[in-house]
């Protein structure tokens, strides 16, 4: 006997008769090739759906913040120029959060309520560098300004008690003052209730009606926030140790999903323009649920922690950047946000622009 006989016969493929299914529906039809996938795409990012959250400095110089690549503090001299530059990328808005000198902190945070505070310059810096081409939104709430860290006054209560009223009523001047400034929204992040209708009384009252409110309506009390609050130097540290003050007497439990959209129902009523759900990522079936009930735009806010995570794990050559950033927005948009703040508003454009 040979030894070739031993050889086992099928070398060549297999195919046997009854391989072929009848199948007359295949859905891979619709993903055979990329005109054909991009054909049928359901969902799309535009770059006018991005707002590019700055931090701005009084400092004269760029300061990065370590726990988010890439993001640095401002100085009010670079700011019109970088404006400028995000306007010709398409991106249409910026949402400014200032870091305050710690000597201008109190508890009250009334340096919230000083006409020449680092937000109102920079403000207007903004609108006289880009004008109408690029909308500035911008942050009503105390926790830049307050030496707790919480986003109101405190109560005679103690602990981590927020005076509800107390707070509105700050807020409220607080948002005319940055109207003023040329602020094309207000957009109150505090949780406070009935806050939305009291800012909108008081802008209409001082002739401010073409301000608009995006109101962070369906904002949860996360641990992801760590990285921001050592961009505005609030709430005890950043990083790891951001989460060190509980703002669970205002801010929303993780996991209660109707009553986040009770709060989002009820800024609509009293007014806001735009509601939002934050963070967005984590939380993708509140976007859901909250663009089918709402009558008005809805945003979602990728906060500074879904951007720190996705980079910390591309650093370690763990993740792809690009495409994890560019499935993280998506989704955000396929859940139902119509805008979406992000960190990553310029790299994106600047990708597909
Ligand atoms: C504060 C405010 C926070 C953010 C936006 N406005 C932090 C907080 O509520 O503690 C978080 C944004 C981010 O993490 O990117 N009013």
């Amino acid at each position: 006997m040979s030894r070739g006989a031993n050889k086992p016969t099928s070398a060549a493929p297999v195919v046997l008769p009854s391989a072929r299914l009848v199948l007359p529906v295949r859905p891979r039809r619709l993903r055979a090739t990329a005109a054909i996938r991009e054909m049928v795409a359901e969902t799309a990012l535009a770059p006018a759906q991005l707002i590019q959250p700055l931090f701005v400095t009084g400092g004269a110089v760029n300061e990065p913040v370590a726990s988010l690549p890439g993001v640095s503090r401002l100085p009010l001299a670079a700011l019109g120029a970088h404006c400028r530059r995000l306007a010709a990328l398409g991106i249409r808005g910026v949402a400014l959060f200032p870091k305050i000198d710690p000597a201008l902190k109190t508890a009250d945070g009334r340096e919230a309520l000083n006409p020449e505070t680092l937000v109102l310059r920079a403000t207007r810096e903004i609108k006289a560098a880009a004008g109408d081409a690029l909308l500035v939104f911008n942050d009503i709430a105390l926790d830049p300004y307050t030496t707790h860290g919480h986003d109101g006054v405190l109560s005679a209560r103690g602990g981590d008690d927020v005076d509800n009223d107390a707070t509105v009523a700050v807020l409220a001047e607080m948002a005319v003052l940055n109207a003023a400034a040329g602020a094309d929204f207000v957009a109150p992040s505090d949780m406070m209730d009935g806050r939305v209708a009291a800012i909108r009384a008081a802008l209409d009252a001082a002739g401010h009606e073409r301000a608009g409110i995006m109101a962070y309506s369906a904002k949860f009390a996360s641990c992801y926030y760590g990285p921001f609050r050592e961009a505005v130097g609030a709430g005890g540290g950043g990083g790891a140790t951001g989460g060190a003050i509980s703002k669970a007497g205002y801010q929303l439990a993780p996991g209660n999903r109707r009553e986040a959209l009770r709060e989002a129902c009820l800024d609509e009523q009293e007014g806001a323009d735009i509601v939002m759900v934050k963070p967005a990522g984590p939380y993708l079936d509140i976007i859901r649920d909250v663009r089918e009930r709402a009558g008005v735009p809805v945003a979602a806010y990728q906060v500074s922690g879904e951007y720190a995570q996705i980079h910390a794990a591309a650093e370690r050559g763990w993740l792809d950047l690009r495409r994890t950033r560019d499935e993280a927005l998506l989704a955000i948009r396929r859940a139902g946000a119509d805008l979406i703040l992000t960190y990553f508003a310029e790299a994106w454009a600047r990708d597909y622009a």
